[in-house]
């Protein structure tokens, strides 16, 4: 008997180890499923519906099994398409308008919409089987795309909340408010772990530890889908979508759609565990992620989406790829890639490529490049979504429900949730709660501003460009403070440089990131205004006439404030709110005798750093050495001992972390410089700020002569692609008596363009100047290697004064140099 046992024992311990030593071979790309969990898609596989399926397939031609496989955007696809190309989706991306109406509109043109491409869908034709479309959005802190939805706090804010009951509130109101949009499917939840907080996409994950993210996929996913995937359009759910499988959050640098060097081990017990709870709670899809696995793109790696994700953790939905992601696979282009339905993607996220596309995919399906067995189990996927979803059946009693978008009911559980993501990290003299019969002043740019509110994914792709008419359904952190204060007998004035005329009692600071997305939002260090510190400007002015700061901080993420933390009394993260301001009153704003009326509840789910260089700053890494640990947050019963001085030493070269700002107060910060040079006399001069806060140039006129700001080279291809612009303050003194030309020079290529009319406009008048940077790419193809950021030259006399030139986001407001 005993024996037997040592045997047993001997046994298992040579299996396990011939499993060790078979995951050290191969790539290290290569997955090995036993080393992974194993799950369950619950609820996904039902025989009657598996019949269904079976009868269908039978009668489908290659064309239309072929289509189900493309998805392709609004932007690029009209409804009669699809008679020629069955295709079995259309997206929404974040910077697509409905049919016949501008990007930013409430439900009436995104029903009409999705209602136009599903009838086409549904179509009764010779040789066709109708076959519902499936409409996917960006439905990742509410509806957020549309005009009028609730907006819920980013993730990162949730995260903070750590409260799963809320996350599944959240998840049913999104569903309602997407599907009143007659729409079917949410690309969310974001199950990203995300390491380096340079990355763009870090509000995106709810914490940097996988517990939170597991244990909120779940609650998201019976939310959106209803519990168990049991629910269907007609009950208002959704599809679900967790996204990006796998390692998105890990990338080396933090760089966007990088490349994730981690061992196996790490992707699995960092950035699978989410998956695990998903794929258990039925989620209906998964969306792979840009990244790379030690190099390979997950796009094309069969051994994580078949063997892994399919095999060992049992999913049974189907794998939508990213945007373009197979494009990215070695070998592949974007209208020719059997490698990525091959590896196992089943639905091809094909914008603007999908005729192309379909076409291949057509060929490579009848040639048997790709085998038919893989064409049929992928329809068999999405047939399956589309049978559970409830798509087959009519009617659809939520479609053009107008009254649930931003319902009272729905903002109060996003209002709960800005509370709850609140983490107080400093309340020296328990300046918090404020008195609601005090007087109060309002500061900071972003006061009474919904765009950084808001933040990226919000009615446009990067955020930008967001107005308060945009959100007939919100409230600004300014208006709901004013009403808060009001409601108790106090009163309140905003003003966002923080001038006054009578005295406050106490002034409330916002300010914060400027709204970001994939991509734009990569930063280099985690220095907070990099080159030019408007906020702790304003601060410091306020705590120099004596009156306490409580500073209300907007961000995607935790970023080296210590200048601004020091400038404050009181400091709250507050991270991307969304659409319910008056949730930051509720609880920074007592009674009229002081007395709180909500707690702090929110504990920081990343770590927050001492250096703007703690880039990647995790619980357990080895000297893991925060400024506030995972998990810290004070609240009205534990105050917390005082902070003290904190040191301003961000420790990082500060050229290193300032890209965007190249002229500001005065001077050009670094990495920046504004050498002098003959033929141009210059001085300090007032700017509308700031006193001596601009540089007035006089061009003598004697020989053409150039004004630089240099720098770096840079590479600003992205920026260019991503419509960011450099925008310029400044007066003209002296028209010029010639022309005048403006540049970005690239590597040698140096064109300019004309600007002779915009500086000769409005003489002795402060103007701002937004230029696209398209305009320049136009006359410098790429911008990959921008030699200085602004240069303007002239050859006759001319007088001009620069107050500030910086880069932004501001697609609306951009022109050409003219
Ligand atoms: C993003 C996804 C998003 C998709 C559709 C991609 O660029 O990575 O998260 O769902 O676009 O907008
Ligand atoms: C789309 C987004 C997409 C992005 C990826 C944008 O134009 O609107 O949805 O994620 O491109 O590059």
């Amino acid at each position: 008997m005993k024996a037997g046992r040592a045997m047993l024992l001997l046994l298992v311990g040579t299996t396990l180890s011939a499993g060790l030593a078979a995951a050290q071979d191969g790539p290290a790309s290569t997955a090995h499923p036993a080393l992974w969990p194993a799950a369950k898609s619950v609820g996904l596989v039902d025989p009657a519906i598996e019949k269904k399926i079976d009868a269908l397939l039978a009668k489908l031609s290659i064309e239309q099994k072929v289509g189900q496989l493309i998805q392709a955007d609004i932007g690029t696809i009209k409804p009669e398409d699809l008679r020629k190309y069955p295709l079995g989706s259309i997206l929404a991306g974040g910077s697509s308008p409905p049919l016949n109406a501008p990007d930013r509109s409430s439900i009436g043109p995104w029903l009409a919409s999705a209602q136009a491409f599903r009838a086409v869908s549904l179509e009764q034709r010779p040789g066709y089987v109708p076959i519902p479309n499936i409409f996917g959005i960006d439905a990742v802190h509410g509806n957020s795309n549309i005009v009028g939805a609730t907006i819920f706090p980013h993730n990162i804010g949730l995260g903070a909340a750590n409260d799963p009951a809320l996350i599944e509130k959240i998840g049913r109101i999104t569903a309602v408010e997407t599907a009143a949009a007659g729409m079917d499917w949410a690309f969310g939840p974001t199950l990203a772990v995300p390491q380096d907080d340079r990355w763009g996409r870090a509000y995106e994950g709810y914490s940097e530890k996988p517990d939170i993210s597991k244990a909120y996929a779940k609650a998201l996913i019976d939310g959106l889908q209803g519990a168990r995937a049991s629910g269907t359009i007609q009950k208002g759910n959704v599809a679900a979508s967790a996204k990006h499988f796998l390692g998105d959050g890990g990338t080396t640098g933090g760089v966007d759609q990088g490349n994730t060097e981690v061992d196996e081990k790490t992707l699995i017990a960092t950035h699978a565990q989410g998956y695990v709870s998903a794929i258990d709670a039925g989620v209906m899809t998964v969306m792979a992620s840009f990244n790379s696995w030690n190099g390979e793109k997950m796009h094309g790696n069969k051994s994580m989406l078949t063997d892994v994700l399919k095999g060992k953790m049992g999913f049974d939905g189907f794998v939508v790829s990213d945007w373009n992601g197979h494009a990215q696979i070695p070998g592949c282009t974007g209208t020719d890639c059997a490698r990525a339905i091959n590896a196992g993607i089943d639905m091809v996220m094909a914008p603007d490529t999908w005729k192309g596309l379909y076409e291949n995919t057509l060929a490579q399906a009848k040639s048997g490049v790709i085998p038919l067995a893989r064409i049929d189990d992928a329809v068999r996927r999405i047939l399956r979504v589309k049978f559970k979803l409830g798509l087959f059946d009519a009617p659809r009693p939520y479609d053009g429900r107008a009254e649930l978008m931003g319902a009272p009911e729905h903002r109060a559980v996003a209002r709960d949730a800005v509370r709850k993501s609140l983490v107080l990290l400093k309340n020296e003299g328990r300046l918090l709660p404020v008195r609601g019969s005090a007087k109060v002043l309002v500061a900071g740019t972003a006061a009474n501003d919904m765009g950084p509110q808001a933040g990226g994914w919000t009615l446009s792709w990067q955020g930008d460009g967001n107005q308060r008419s945009d959100f007939p359904n919100a409230q600004t952190i300014w208006e709901g403070i004013d009403e808060a204060v009001r409601a108790q007998g106090g009163s309140a004035a905003l003003s966002p440089d923080g001038g006054f005329t009578a005295k406050p009692d106490v002034a409330i600071v916002v300010f914060g990131e400027a709204p970001y997305a994939e991509m734009r939002g990569d930063i280099r260090t985690l220095e907070f205004e990099p080159g030019d510190k408007q906020a702790l400007a304003v601060l410091r002015k306020l705590k120099a006439a004596g009156i306490p700061t409580v500073s209300v901080f907007l961000s995607g993420r935790p970023l080296w404030v210590n200048p601004e933390l020091n400038a404050s009394d009181a400091f709250v993260a507050a991270w991307l709110p969304g659409s319910e301001g008056g949730g930051i009153a509720d609880v920074l704003i007592g009674d009229k005798a002081g007395k709180p009326r909500h707690d702090f509840q929110g504990r920081l789910s990343f770590s927050w750093p001492k250096t703007a260089g703690q880039f990647v700053l995790n619980p357990g890494q080895p000297g893991y050495d925060p400024l506030f640990a995972y998990g810290f947050g004070l609240d009205y019963r534990t105050p917390g001992k005082p902070l003290g001085k904190l040191s301003e030493v961000s420790g990082v070269d500060a050229s290193l972390s300032n890209r965007t700002v190249f002229f500001a107060r005065g001077a050009a910060p670094a990495p920046f410089s504004a050498p002098a040079v003959a033929g141009i006399a210059r001085s300090a001069v007032d700017s509308p700020t700031q006193q001596e806060g601009a540089i007035r140039l006089v061009w003598s006129g004697s020989a053409p002569a150039a004004f630089t700001i240099a720098g770096p080279q840079m590479d600003w291809s992205r920026e260019s692609n991503a419509d960011l612009s450099l925008r310029i303050v400044y007066r003209v003194d002296t028209v010029p008596a010639g022309p005048v030309e403006i540049a970005i020079p690239d590597g040698d290529a140096g064109k300019g363009l004309p600007a002779t009319a915009m500086f000769s406009r409005k003489p002795g008048e402060w103007q701002t100047a937004t230029l696209s940077l398209k305009c320049f790419a136009k006359a410098n193809p790429e911008l990959s290697k921008v030699a200085a950021p602004l240069r303007i030259t002239a050859a006759a006399p001319f007088g001009l004064t620069i107050a500030d030139a910086r880069l932004v986001s501001d697609p609306n407001a951009s022109s050409c140099p003219e």
